[in-house]
């Protein structure tokens, strides 16, 4: 089976002073996480879409889905974990206790408020998604990235042409993200914040693919004016 799992979890804490997480928040008179479920009920390979939502916010998300129509068998809801990587082990759980797992399974994960993947890029997930047993969307480095240990001084410049930003989806085989998130540590758990540094770090091959640079992540008021004018059209994608 191929899974879609959108993870609304988050509470958007740096999106400052709004009444609702920053998912449900309206772009166009929409909430952002319903133009990103539409563009996934456009892909018929999907057996199923599973969001997942902060406990709180659950039979809000149900009164959206049924507002805008998409409210189909198709399309499940979970509760969250406490940190995004949580939140992605409790839809893997959701999808065992419901569908149970085989070893072919993947799940295509997406951050609901990246509103602005395309069909391309959901595509080359599941394609890639079945040879691979990790897959990363990125786009390359556009500015030098410059690491600082300290936050004072420059520890090292990388070499910019190795250099990406990660963005999602995210693909992996259901039983090996499983496997390899059942033998981290409690300390690891905390710093792997990225589900496919846990693959890089037990040294299993993630496959890369292109993302899209207006394939932006709603993270902060001046995103959310961005995407406003992405939507509008006076931001060219
Ligand atoms: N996310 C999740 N479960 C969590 C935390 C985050 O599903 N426990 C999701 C968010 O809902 C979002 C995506 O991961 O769609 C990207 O995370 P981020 O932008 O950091 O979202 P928040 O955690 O909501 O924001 P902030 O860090 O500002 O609080």
């Amino acid at each position: 089976m191929i899974y879609a799992g959108i993870l609304a979890g988050g509470k958007g804490t740096r999106m400052g002073n709004v009444p609702m997480p920053k998912q449900f928040l309206l772009l166009n008179e929409k909430p952002i996480i319903v133009h990103t479920v539409e563009k996934f009920l456009l892909n018929n390979k999907l057996n199923k879409i599973i969001i997942a939502t902060p406990k709180e916010w659950v039979n809000h998300t149900k009164d959206v889905l049924k507002k805008y129509k998409i409210d189909l068998p198709k399309v499940e809801i979970t509760e969250g974990g406490a940190d995004r990587n949580g939140t992605i082990m409790a839809i893997v759980e959701h999808i065992k206790q419901h569908h149970g797992l085989t070893p072919e399974d993947i799940l295509v994960t997406h951050d609901a408020v990246r509103p602005f993947l395309t069909h391309r890029i959901i595509e080359q997930n599941i394609e890639l998604g079945l040879q691979h047993t990790a897959v990363d969307t990125v786009i390359e480095a556009i500015d030098t990235i410059v690491e600082s240990t300290g936050g004072d001084y420059i520890s090292s410049i990388p070499v910019r042409g190795h250099m990406y930003q990660g963005q999602t989806p995210q693909t992996f085989n259901i039983e090996k993200l499983q496997e390899l998130y059942g033998k981290l540590t409690d300390d690891e758990k905390e710093i792997l914040t990225d589900a496919c540094k846990i693959f890089a770090i037990k040294g299993e091959k993630v496959k890369l693919l292109r993302g899209e640079i207006f394939n932006i992540k709603v993270t902060t008021p001046y995103d959310l004016k961005v995407a406003n004018a992405i939507l509008q059209g006076s931001i060219d994608k």
